[in-house]
């Protein structure tokens, strides 16, 4: 599968969004997308779905959702969202009806598939192929993984379907790599931002912190300090890495990752802001 890598949005001067449920289809990624996609059955019915059953019916909606039944025959009990409250299951239900608009159900050929998705976000340290031998596995909530270099201190690539196959790795010496159960979307050739010391030193890991089950890296890159939190766009199409710093340097995005980050739609100028996102989208 060979996929173009779009930069669509180059976003400066966004705050970090830390907190929950700040953006549009936030609560819905962090409760709800390890068990619903938009178009097509994972291991709950898709948005599409579920718009279509609740769509004038916004109490039948919550009151399933505080206190689910037992319907379809074929997948498990999806577990109570009481935990989620009112306020923020509504502000789901607007998103759902939101991101099903204009969507049509899609076939999911092989549901095995799509049961190896009903996972909580994993990190697992790894030997990984095309990686320093510090790398780091993350599967993000949805269909999408990735690879962080914690020699190297930056992301490797991202890719697509199921998590790692470790057995190899577990089986045989401790050198094998772990496969890759899926495609890989996007590689990234180098660090797609300069800036700092104009002596360049070997880049330093200072260890990751998990926020709602994601890592956020924290890394030393010639003098500056980086952290980088990497999620899922709402939809699944891309990631989105919302990237904080510390000191008052001014960073450059370098035409990275083999021309895959082109074009930052904002402008050639340094990034003059602490914290701000970068996103790519994948067709
Ligand atoms: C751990 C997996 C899981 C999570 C997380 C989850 N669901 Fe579900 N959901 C399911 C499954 C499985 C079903 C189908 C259950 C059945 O038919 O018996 C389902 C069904 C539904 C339905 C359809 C009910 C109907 O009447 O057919 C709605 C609506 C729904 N989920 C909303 C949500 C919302 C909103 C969230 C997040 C706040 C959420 N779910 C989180 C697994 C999950």
């Amino acid at each position: 599968m060979k996929l173009k890598l779009l930069l669509l949005s180059f976003l400066l001067a966004l705050p970090a969004h830390s907190a929950r449920g700040d953006t549009p289809g936030q609560n819905f990624l962090i409760q709800c997308s390890a068990c619903h996609a938009v178009d097509h059955k994972l291991v709950g019915p898709s948005l599409v779905e579920i718009s279509g059953i609740y769509g004038k019916d916004p109490d039948g909606f919550l009151r399933w959702c505080m206190k689910p039944g037992k319907k379809r025959p074929d997948t498990i009990e999806m577990p109570s969202m009481a935990h989620v409250g009112e306020p923020a299951l509504k502000e789901i239900y607007g998103y759902i009806l939101s991101a099903a608009a204009g969507k049509t159900e899609q076939a999911v050929a092989d549901n095995s598939a799509a049961l190896e998705n009903n996972r909580r976000p994993r990190v697992q340290r790894i030997f990984m192929p095309d990686a320093s031998p510090a790398a780091i596995a993350v599967a993000l909530p949805g269909d999408l993984s990735f690879c962080f270099d914690a020699g190297d201190c930056r992301l490797r690539y991202v890719w697509k379907g199921g998590f790692i196959d470790a057995l190899d790795h577990y089986k045989g010496n401790g050198n094998a790599l772990a496969k890759l159960k899926g495609d890989v979307l996007y590689r990234e050739g180098e660090f797609p931002l300069s800036g700092g010391s104009t002596v360049s030193s070997t880049p330093k890991f200072l260890g990751y912190s998990m926020s709602e089950g994601i890592p956020i890296f924290r890394y030393l890159r010639d003098g500056v300090e980086y952290s980088e939190k990497i999620t899922p766009l709402p939809d699944g199409s891309g990631i989105q890495r919302e990237f904080t710093t510390k000191g008052s340097t001014a960073l450059i995005l370098k035409p990275a990752g083999k021309g895959a980050v082109a074009a930052a739609s904002t402008g050639e100028g340094p990034i003059q802001t602490n914290s701000f996102t970068l996103t790519y989208r994948w067709k």
